[in-house]
């Protein structure tokens, strides 16, 4: 996945599944996984 969508992963899991997530922890996720797990745009 993208930057794109790692974002709309990690929404999913809180808006759907309930995951507990701050905003705050929510963006280190996401540059986490951009930088480390994306495929390029
Ligand atoms: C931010 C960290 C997380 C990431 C990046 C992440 C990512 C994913 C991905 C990529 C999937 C499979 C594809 C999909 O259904 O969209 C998935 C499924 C799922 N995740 Fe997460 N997840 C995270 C945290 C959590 C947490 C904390 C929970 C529990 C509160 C959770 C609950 C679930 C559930 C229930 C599924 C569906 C499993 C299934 O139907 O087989 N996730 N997650």
């Amino acid at each position: 996945m993208d930057r794109a969508g790692w974002q709309k992963a990690i929404r999913k899991m809180i808006d759907r599944y309930g995951a507990p997530i701050t905003d705050d922890d929510a963006r280190v996720i996401l540059d986490y996984l951009s930088a480390h797990y994306s495929s390029p745009p």
